[in-house]
């Protein structure tokens, strides 16, 4: 089924550095994401959490291995093109929630349609609706300073979605909130899988935040651990 390959890593392998200075990141990583899954990726600093992300995400490039997106070998796609598939079906969410400090949370929410050239009318109307269904649709004229922690993870969840990507990617999304925004973030996740069908991807080492996701992968040193849905 098409769904069943959303993603697909086969014997993904990532080595930064060489000589002494080496560092095997991933090691023969097998990981197959269907199409409207719900996954923690959980581990200790430094097991390649993070590593593995910039690759699903079109960041980086595996150095060996084969990345399948959506039944696209992207495994060798130079710089340009892995920044438009990119651009087109990945959804970014970060720790430090990245927002630009002097942008409204609407316009912040908007970025991502000005690249895709939408005109102003359109890009207007799905922001809002964007920030209407992370519950912010009243504070679409505040500045980041003007919100609290958890409001301005909501204006960042927004922006990730409002291009309709195929995957979600949050890197420790709650770990600048404290446990209450924590938690609505991970509630908005849900809401968002459960009732959007948003496939996501979310990294934590938080085992309480990992617990909420439908599938866990456990990584340490480089190397999938255990799966629960295996
Ligand atoms: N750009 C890089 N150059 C060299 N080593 C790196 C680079 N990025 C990460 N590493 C190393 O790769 C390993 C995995 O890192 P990372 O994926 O960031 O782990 P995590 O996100 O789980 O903390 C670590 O040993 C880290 O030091
Ligand atoms: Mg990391």
């Amino acid at each position: 089924m098409e769904s069943e390959k959303l993603i697909l890593l086969e014997g993904v392998t990532k080595v930064y550095g060489s000589g002494p200075t080496r560092v095997d990141a991933l090691n023969n990583i097998n990981l197959k994401v269907s199409q409207g899954e719900f996954i923690s990726i959980i581990g200790p600093s430094g097991s390649g959490k993070s590593t593995i992300m910039n690759i699903i995400g079109c960041i980086d490039r595996p150095t060996a291995g084969r990345y399948l997106l959506e039944q696209i070998d992207v495994s060798n796609f130079k710089d340009e093109e892995l920044a438009l598939i990119r651009n087109k079906k990945i959804g970014f969410v970060f720790q430090m929630f990245n927002l630009l400090p002097r942008q409204t949370a609407l316009q912040n929410v908007q970025l991502p349609l000005l690249y895709s050239g939408i005109n102003l009318k359109e890009r207007k109307e799905r922001g809002l609706y964007m920030l209407s269904k992370v519950g912010l649709e009243g504070r679409w004229h505040h500045r980041p300073n003007e919100l609290s922690g958890g409001e301005c993870q909501r204006v960042a969840v927004a922006r990730a979605l409002v291009n309709k990507p195929s995957i979600v990617l949050a890197d420790e999304p709650t770990g600048n909130l404290d446990s209450k925004n924590s938690i609505e973030i991970i509630n908005l996740f849900k809401r968002l899988n459960e009732e959007e069908g948003v496939t996501l991807i979310m990294i934590t080492h938080n085992p309480e935040i990992a617990n909420e996701a439908k599938r866990r992968v456990y990584i340490r040193d480089g190397k999938i651990e255990e799966d629960t849905s295996l």
